[in-house]
């Protein structure tokens, strides 16, 4: 292979399904890893598509009264018009009931029987409607699949089948052979797991008597053949395995199955069989994700948890949608998806850190630099440190590529963001301005090209954002390859375009809808605990002068009492030198009110007061959850005057 290639590929999707935020996922992390090797100067290739035949198309189209065929030109246009608006640019898209593919799957069909590979014999077994697939007894518990769930029918018929058993030895060697055959490695495990089991052959044909919508066994037509079968061959006839030799071998070389861990099976064990028996070498990676959860659940359109892509893209815009699922999700983890977690990290990094600092930035260079790029002038320790760390990014973003570490890549990426808004800070442009206009230069062109540079890199991720960034900061020209990007390359003098915030901050939303009714007393609780671990990881900047608004003392507790009809709460009486103030708080559970009296603790002072339980609480306690899920009050080692303000 040219080691510049790079051909992707998404499952292509069952028709009868809308798409939902999991077929949305996919697609999304094939596009940005695309447009990350397209940086790297790849040439790529990014093929998804629609699966189309099968028993669940032929019950709807049924149930609707219309042929399968009409039924599938109406589905699939629901998947071909939403890749586009999620800015997703896909090179083909490939319905398993184009001739083109049709063809390919009837010749390999023949080849294989004429070949021996398919022979006819009597089966007996389980069959799952619902996944379309054959199991075995050890497969099945009260009838129902173990795997899936799914209600599984005994049936004896004629079949045809695929000699899928005499490849499991080298379909082994070959996973122990390529160890990124299979990614993440816990998946190779797995598959290696399942040969262990022993290999059977694979059912590969359908009675039609049963099941009429499928392409047609070329030696009997009373069959059509298996849609699995059928659908992995997507991914090469669409690249021309038998019209363009030449271009099929080219992109096949550098081929990438991005899957659910859902069908790991089918692609790594029925898929590399047939092609072993075709003769045509092996996909290079196959690439397994993990699945967005929803209490705990495989999100999905059926299951009636699904968000719709389009319902957030919606609210939040498309670039903040695919920044929260590509950041948000570790390659082949689940991971949880709800509404306020896409807002934590839309308020988090993208207004609080990206937006923030180019709103500042910008916001400096048209005050006091006619809205246009300064001049950098000579560099200073500073500055190489931040030229260091966004050469370092680009760098290191081959690296991340390869292991998969894509939401590593945008986390570095926000790093240095976060990192020039301390620059800021700290060289404090906004004030040198008016003594050493040079050196506010330096720092405000110094911002402006790390910015620059993060757009560049977040462009796989945040395509339309970043291109508007690239505008407010008066680089012109589009993204090329990161060879074209090196330090230095915005233009003094170079017009900034003024325009609206590009990151706007969210409110979190109402209480999501399938949370259930809120329990008094656990639910506060758990919520602070999850701020607080994310926090952490994304904590919210502000600034110094922000900080200190908050009014912290130090009170004297006078005065505790339970709060009658609540097991949770005590009504506290605190005395701040002279000034009283009653508060309610929660920690009635972990404090005996008698215990409290003289204690000193800390309280937010300055807050606006809040009737909890029909009192007035004037402000807040300070405590800590400990780790054996008790509550510590954070109050001062020694003793000081009521009232005394924490600085
Ligand atoms: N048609 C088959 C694939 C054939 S490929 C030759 C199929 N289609 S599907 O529409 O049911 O699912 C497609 C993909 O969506 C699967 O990889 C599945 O893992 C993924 N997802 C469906 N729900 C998902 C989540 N909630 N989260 C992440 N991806 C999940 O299977």
């Amino acid at each position: 292979m040219a080691t510049g290639d790079f051909y992707i590929t998404t499952p292509i999707y069952y028709v009868n399904d809308k798409p939902h935020i999991g077929h949305a996922y996919c697609t999304i992390l094939a596009d940005a890893m695309t447009r990350y090797h397209a940086l790297l100067g790849h040439e790529t290739f990014f093929l998804t598509g629609t699966d189309e035949h099968g028993q669940k198309v032929q019950e709807a189209a049924q149930q609707r009264g219309i042929s399968p065929q009409q039924h599938v030109d109406e589905m699939h246009v629901a998947f071909k018009a939403l890749w586009p608006e999620l800015q997703i640019r896909n090179d083909d898209f490939v319905r398993t009931t184009q001739q083109r593919h049709v063809d390919v799957v009837r010749h390999f069909l023949q080849q294989l029987y004429d070949a021996g590979e398919i022979y006819a014999d009597d089966y007996e077994g389980w069959y799952s409607v619902k996944d379309e697939v054959f199991l075995t007894d050890k497969e099945v518990a009260d009838g129902k699949s173990i795997q899936t769930g799914a209600e599984v029918t005994r049936i004896t018929e004629r079949n045809y089948f695929f000699r899928m058993s005499k490849y499991a030895d080298q379909l082994r060697a070959h996973i122990e052979d390529n160890p990124t055959f299979i990614q993440p490695e816990h998946r190779a495990n797995e598959v290696l797991g399942f040969l262990d089991k022993g290999l059977g052959d694979l059912c590969i044909s359908r009675p039609k008597a049963r099941l009429s919508w499928g392409i047609e066994l070329p030696f009997d037509d009373d069959y059509v053949t298996y849609v699995w079968f059928d659908a992995l061959i997507n991914y090469i006839s669409a690249i021309g395995v038998l019209s363009e030799p030449a271009h099929f071998r080219r992109w096949w070389a550098a081929s990438h199955h991005l899957i659910g861990k859902d069908i790991l099976t089918t692609h790594s064990v029925y898929w590399t069989t047939m092609l072993l028996a075709l003769g045509i070498p092996l996909p290079r990676h196959i690439i397994a994700t993990g699945w967005w959860l929803q209490d705990k659940q495989k999100m999905s359109k059926r299951s009636g948890k699904a968000i719709s892509p389009l319902g957030m893209k919606d609210v939040y815009g498309t670039d903040v949608l695919r920044y929260f699922l590509l950041r948000d999700m570790v390659i082949g983890l689940d991971s949880n998806f709800s509404e306020e977690a896409l807002v934590r990290r839309n308020n988090a990094d993208l207004a609080n850190d990206l937006g923030n600092l180019a709103r500042r930035v910008g916001g400096l260079v048209h005050k006091w630099f006619e809205g246009r790029v300064p001049d950098p002038g000579p560099p200073t320790e500073a500055e190489a440190e931040i030229v260091a760390l966004a050469e370092g990014l680009v760098a290191s973003l081959p690296g991340w590529l390869r292991e998969l570490k894509v939401h590593t890549a945008i986390e570095e990426t926000m790093q240095l963001v976060r990192r020039l808004n301390k620059y800021i800070t700290e060289t404090e442009p906004y004030r040198t301005v008016k003594t050493d206009i040079q050196a506010a230069g330096r720092s405000l062109y110094t911002a402006l090209e790390g910015l620059r540079f993060a757009a560049w890199l977040l462009s796989p991720v945040m395509p339309s954002k970043c291109d508007a960034l690239l505008q407010a900061i008066g680089a012109s020209g589009t993204i090329g390859t990161l060879s074209d990007l090196s330090w230095g390359g915005l233009t003094p003098g170079a017009p900034l375009e003024k325009g609206a915030a590009l990151f706007p901050r969210r409110d979190a939303p109402k209480a999501e809808p399938d949370s259930g009714p809120p329990e008094a007393d656990s639910k506060p609780k758990k919520k602070a605990k999850t701020s607080k671990k994310v926090a952490l990881e994304t904590p919210e900047v502000i600034e110094f002068a922000e900080f200190m608004r908050v009014d912290l003392r130090v009170a004297t507790v006078i005065e505790a009492v339970a709060v009658e009809g609540s097991d949770r709460l005590l009504r506290l009486q605190l005395d701040l030198g002279g000034v009283q103030r009653q508060v309610v708080a929660g920690i009635a559970k972990h404090f005996a009110p008698a215990d409290l009296i003289a204690q000193q603790v800390t309280v937010a002072f300055n807050l606006a007061p809040r009737k909890i339980f029909g009192l007035e609480s004037q402000g807040m306690v300070l405590a800590v959850d400990t780790p054996g899920g008790d509550l510590a009050l954070l109050r001062p080692t020694a003793p000081v005057a009521p009232g005394t303000r924490v600085s």
